[in-house]
């Protein structure tokens, strides 16, 4: 529901390709569906020297399929822009009163840091300085700002960070996002374990085997990501926050409330909860690949040891999880772009049916289909109609897309409406950020005494990483 003031969604880097892809369109979604309060404005903040108008024709050419809509122009009314260097601190006064001249009446503002992660913590300080961040009591207007990835790139940078930020205002007023907890499929994790009955008593150790979650990417190094992913690599770019976060709503105990600060704090139980790889046999936990060719991408070191594909497994030393493996995995071209998680349970206590050479059979599994063609699976065993007795598999398949005949919001959408808002659930808390980083770090130290495996692009990685799974656990799921 919409807040009843309007709102200044003010975006720092508004000539750059995430306002371009994701977050003018998500706006505009939002906008045309009614989901915005009234009088709310978009004010870009960048460099370039445009004014409104130039602003706004870079956006008529680079949002694409929004321009089309009949209220694209109704939508143009309110966007601004304000040349801003974002590390020069006067800039920052000229905003704040152009900011004041474009909505004089009280409005709630949002600070969208859409730029690189260097510029974070001066722009907060900046803004800070300039009195942009000054909200009056509790009921006054509120100032809002959201934080991209990546937030640090181990547990020392993101904890300095967030202390750096947290002196300059509240985690009330902090948003670090992570697209994914705003995809419909990763919200319907919770949904799906705590309203249905039927599955929330098998979701742990007595019934669950082995858990395993995919971030699966087909493309590599497109739009010259090379120089910065060569200094990231997989770990950092994927599992510390996507896989790290879906993990944490699959595994997570029952909130008692679905407030932000409730379902932030079984999350972060969880995070907590993960085993140290730090004393492990390296080789048993951890697989690293990078995709052939890689090292000849524009902007990475051609002698480059950075990791395209890891693969680990894990454990979360809790009451409800204790030694079932959690399987992560994510790479970079894979066959296929797709996230899914995969519940895989034991088999029952004594077999009535085959030998003891079926051990790779394991006829049930739940599997979370987040992206693309979002569902979830069900599978069983069945017997084949007819004489003997010979066992076949069977799926129940559930589809978003044939239940629901709408489109899925994209996760951009969801979330800026979130921060409008004020609801925090789905955004990172600053203890969840450093417990994730707590955790990759210690696969990071790890994984340098672990060989780095060449693989084909359009493989599924290296084929070290199925030995990840122990005798009769199967292997991963392709696609
Ligand atoms: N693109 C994605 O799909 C994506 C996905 C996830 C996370 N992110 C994160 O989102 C952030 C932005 O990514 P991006 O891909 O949009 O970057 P980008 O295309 O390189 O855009 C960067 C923006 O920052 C502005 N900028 C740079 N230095 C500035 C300064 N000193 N003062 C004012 N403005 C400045 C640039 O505008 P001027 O040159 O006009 O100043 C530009 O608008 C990064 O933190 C990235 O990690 C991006």
């Amino acid at each position: 529901m919409a807040t009843a003031i309007p709102t200044q969604v003010v975006i720092f880097g508004a000539s750059g390709d995430l306002t371009a892809r994701k977050l003018v369109p998500a706006l505009f979604s939002a906008f045309h569906q009614g989901h915005l309060p009234g009088g709310t404005q978009l004010i870009g903040v960048a460099r370039r020297p445009w004014d409104d108008n130039g602003f706004r024709e870079h956006l008529a050419q680079t949002v694409g399929k929004p321009t089309e809509h009949p209220r694209w122009a109704e939508f143009l009314g309110g966007v601004h822009y304000v040349r801003t260097h974002l590390d020069t601190a006067e800039d920052y006064r000229e905003l704040a009163r152009a900011l004041d001249a474009a909505a004089p009446g009280p409005v709630n503002r949002v600070f969208y840091l859409a730029v690189k992660p260097e510029l974070f913590l001066p722009s907060v300080a900046h803004m800070h300085a300039a009195g942009l961040l000054t909200q009056d009591g509790t009921n006054g207007p509120r100032r809002r700002v959201v934080v991209e990835k990546p937030f640090g790139a181990d547990l020392g940078s993101a904890t300095v960070l967030n202390q750096n930020l947290l002196g300059l205002l509240g985690e009330d007023q902090l948003y670090r996002i992570d697209h994914y907890l705003g995809k419909e499929t990763v919200q319907n994790t919770l949904v799906f374990r705590f309203r249905n009955a039927l599955f929330e008593p098998l979701w742990n150790q007595k019934y669950v085997e082995l858990v395993q979650i995919t971030v699966g990417e087909a493309i590599g190094m497109e739009n010259g990501r090379g120089g910065f992913y060569d200094t990231a690599g997989a770990a950092r770019d994927i599992l510390q926050n996507h896989l790290l976060q879906v993990l944490a709503l699959v595994a997570m105990e029952a909130p008692s409330s679905m407030q932000a600060k409730d379902i932030r704090d079984e999350k972060v139980k969880v995070l907590r909860a993960l085993r140290s790889l730090d004393g492990l046999d390296a080789r048993k936990h951890i697989v690293r690949g990078q995709y052939e060719g890689y090292r000849a991408e524009p902007g990475v070191d051609p002698q480059s040891q950075t990791e395209t594909y890891i693969a680990a497994r894990a454990y979360i030393d809790n009451w409800r999880w204790g030694g079932v493996p959690f399987l992560l995995r994510t790479g970079k071209h894979l066959p296929a772009r797709f996230t899914s998680v995969k519940v895989q349970f034991r088999m029952p206590p004594h077999t009535l049916f085959g030998g003891p050479d079926e051990c790779h059979l394991r006829p049930n599994a739940i599997t979370l289909r987040i992206q693309p063609n979002d569902g979830i699976d069900i599978t069983f065993d069945v017997k084949e109609p007819g004489q003997g007795l010979v066992i076949q598999p069977a799926k129940l398949n559930f589809d978003y897309a044939g239940r629901f005949q709408k489109a899925t919001p994209d996760a951009y959408e969801r979330l800026l409406i979130d921060v409008i808002n004020g609801d925090q659930a789905l955004f990172i808390r600053s203890d969840e950020i450093e417990q994730s980083w707590r955790w990759t770090d210690s696969l990071r130290a790890r994984m340098r005494e672990t060989p780095l495996h060449l693989y084909g692009r359009n493989s599924w990685g290296p084929f070290a990483g199925d030995e990840l799974f122990g005798e009769c656990e199967g292997r991963w799921v392709q696609g």
